[in-house]
């Protein structure tokens, strides 16, 4: 989704401008500008729509200088990609503005402001805040003041950094619904809608929380919070180097992400771990108490980070038994559900800001216990959560989620098992789940190092439109998983059923150019699913299965092409049979030469609904 960055300093700070949207590209965009005050005191803007090397090449051509300056990148929801609609917005060559979040009330201000006689150059919801700024800058003559009294009058989400070419070496920065940090230098400061934008100029991040209004230059900062008091907000280190964003060897960051999995899941049961007990701890100092009163557990998530969802519910019900319900965000936040007494709610997000998670948390107020499960410690899930489980899985940079949902699987096997020990779940099953949680990064290396029969696989993918992926049990979710990576990347219509469900409809759509992808594992559902896959077989259609190495499969004949994988506990086998399926899509996408790590129309964080 959009990404901001901006800088006040004594340098030039056009490439700082533009390396942070090059390191924000991730969170997917159409078109990027930057506008900076030059040394004669004018904004100078240049916009581009599509890559931010389009806004590079021009930036040669036409080079901007100055030591104040905004710049964004648009994931656009009102108003086409084009240069016009691209930010920053700037108002009278007075101010200029980068927004990210969705000014709901816009259609109101612009009437307001049209009647007044202000000139609209694009058709975004953001350019009403830009000239509602000028507007109270022309009566007040001060940005900060201005700032305040306007964001009063917006309704809806916004991140936004402004400048006034009457203030340079200001910034005004502030946030309610969109995240947004202050990179702290020496002598300097920075914006950024996530700290991976700043790493090459600063590791120190101030973390703003909803309503905060900062005030920087390059002498000082001062942030307010909500009320108008002036606050003192923490100084936080990052332990990411500037390389920590890097592709590295690989052609793809989804590649790097894939194959950084096993390493990953080791770092998730790092330290949560002792003498083959999860430490309650590991989730916050109340978990034990939590785990011991709560009754019913509501999942909520969306896309990727529901199929985690899906898969612990199998796990929570089936180990500790305790009654568990999963719901995507973006229907559970508007329903009014019913929430029992002692519901622990979890959230299970990978960038902590989804919109649609958060506003469902937000609904459900103090009438539950809140635990996230996250891979991004200052996000907003995170600080608005009782309990906590970091993911630890580094930045994941591709906008398809690989290693954010292994290591969320492997967060929610600990939260089973921390539960299951308040729940009588025997200590010689909690320990041996333990100890093949432990054999998985082996498991998962091994299925990386013998990838080639997948890409051949791919081969007979890259002409079709249509493909179905199915599964029973934990696998159901993988298959959704699956059909949903390969969406994402390669563009193939692909839907995922429970295997048991493909005769109440979907097999209709059987026959030789729908070809099936199916999971199966030795959960005492394979003599279901091989039936399942007669059925496929016998109506012409071709299936490509994933199947536990000790399964005979063999008499499912030529049709059914077989990959077997490790041998694991059923337990398991969700973490390790995503990873061929995370594969299979990769290969698909590269031979039909989509943009892997940033497809169309996708965004890394959905930040707004
Ligand atoms: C998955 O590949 C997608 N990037 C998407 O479905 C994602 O999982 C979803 O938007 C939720 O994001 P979150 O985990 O950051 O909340």
């Amino acid at each position: 989704m959009c990404g901001i960055v901006g800088a006040v300093a004594e340098r030039n700070v056009t490439p700082i401008l533009l390396e942070g949207l090059r390191r924000l590209e991730y969170r997917g965009y159409d078109s990027a500008g930057i506008a900076v005050i030059n040394p004669d005191t004018c904004l100078d803007r240049v916009r581009r729509v599509g890559k931010v090397q389009a806004l590079a090449d021009s930036l040669q051509q036409t080079p901007l200088k100055g030591s104040t300056g905004v710049a964004h990148t648009r994931w656009a929801t009102h108003g086409e990609p084009s240069e016009s609609n691209a930010h920053p917005h700037i108002c009278n060559q007075q101010v200029a503005l980068v927004h990210n979040g969705i000014i709901e009330n816009h259609t109101e201000l612009r009437n307001a402001q049209q009647a007044n006689g202000f000139h609209f150059t694009s058709e975004t919801d953001t350019e009403v805040a830009v000239h509602q700024i000028e507007y109270y800058l022309n009566q007040t003559g001060d940005l900060l003041e201005a700032v305040r009294l306007a964001v009063k009058d917006f309704d809806g989400a916004y991140a936004l950094g402004v400048v006034a070419v009457k203030q340079p070496g200001r910034m005004i920065a502030t946030r309610s619904g969109s995240p947004l940090v202050i990179g702290v230098g020496i002598g300097e400061y920075f914006i950024a809608s996530d700290v991976t934008a700043l790493l090459p100029v600063t590791r120190r991040f101030i973390f703003l929380e909803e309503g905060d209004i900062a005030d920087i230059t390059t002498e000082s900062l001062t942030i307010y919070d909500k009320a108008g008091n002036v606050v003192e907000r923490e100084i936080k280190e990052s332990n990411l180097s500037a390389d920590a964003t890097a592709k590295g060897e690989y052609r793809h960051y989804m590649l790097k992400e894939i194959h950084e999995q096993p390493l990953c899941l080791t770092d998730v049961l790092e330290g949560r771990i002792h003498e083959g007990e999860v430490i309650d701890n590991s989730f916050g100092p109340k978990a034990s108490e939590v785990f011991e009163r709560l009754k019913q557990i509501q999942i909520i998530a969306c896309g990727t980070s529901y199929h985690a969802g899906l898969v612990a519910r199998y796990w929570l019900e089936a180990i500790t038994g305790v009654p568990c319900n999963v719901e995507v965000a973006s229907e559970y936040r508007y329903r009014n559900p019913v929430l029992l007494d002692d519901t622990l709610v979890v959230t299970i997000s990978q960038s902590g800001e989804t919109a649609d998670t958060l506003a469902a948390l937000r609904g459900i107020g103090d009438r539950a216990w809140k635990l996230c499960i996250c891979n991004v410690p200052e996000s907003s899930l995170v600080r608005e959560s009782h309990l906590t489980l970091m993911t630890r899985a580094g930045p994941e940079i591709g906008v398809a989620s690989t290693k954010a949902f292994t290591t969320q699987l492997m967060g929610l096997m600990l939260l089973m098992l921390a539960i299951g020990k308040h729940r009588g779940l025997d200590a010689e099953r909690r320990h041996a789940i333990i100890e093949a949680a432990y054999q998985l990064p082996g498991q998962i290396e091994n299925i990386l190092s013998a990838s080639d029969q997948i890409e051949q696989w791919a081969d007979a993918f890259t002409d079709i439109d249509n493909a179905i992926f199915i599964g029973r049990g934990t696998l159901f979710p993988i298959a959704l998983e699956g059909a949903l990576k390969l969406k994402e990347i390669s563009y193939i219509h692909a839907d995922a059923y429970p295997a048991g469900e493909l005769k109440h409809g979907p097999i209709a759509l059987i026959d030789s150019d729908l070809p099936t992808v199916a999971v199966a594992c030795n959960d005492g559902h394979q003599e279901k699913v091989k039936s399942n896959i007669q059925e496929i077989l016998a109506r012409g259609g071709e299936v490509y299965l994933f199947a536990d190495e000790s399964l005979d499969m063999s008499e499912l004949g030529d049709n059914c092409h077989v990959m077997p994988l490790p041998s694991v506990s059923a337990e398991m086998a969700p973490i390790v049979y995503c990873v061929p399926l995370q594969l299979f899509s990769y290969f698909v996408a590269i031979r039909k030469g989509t943009d892997v790590d940033q497809p169309r129309n996708l965004a890394k964080s959905v930040t707004v609904e």
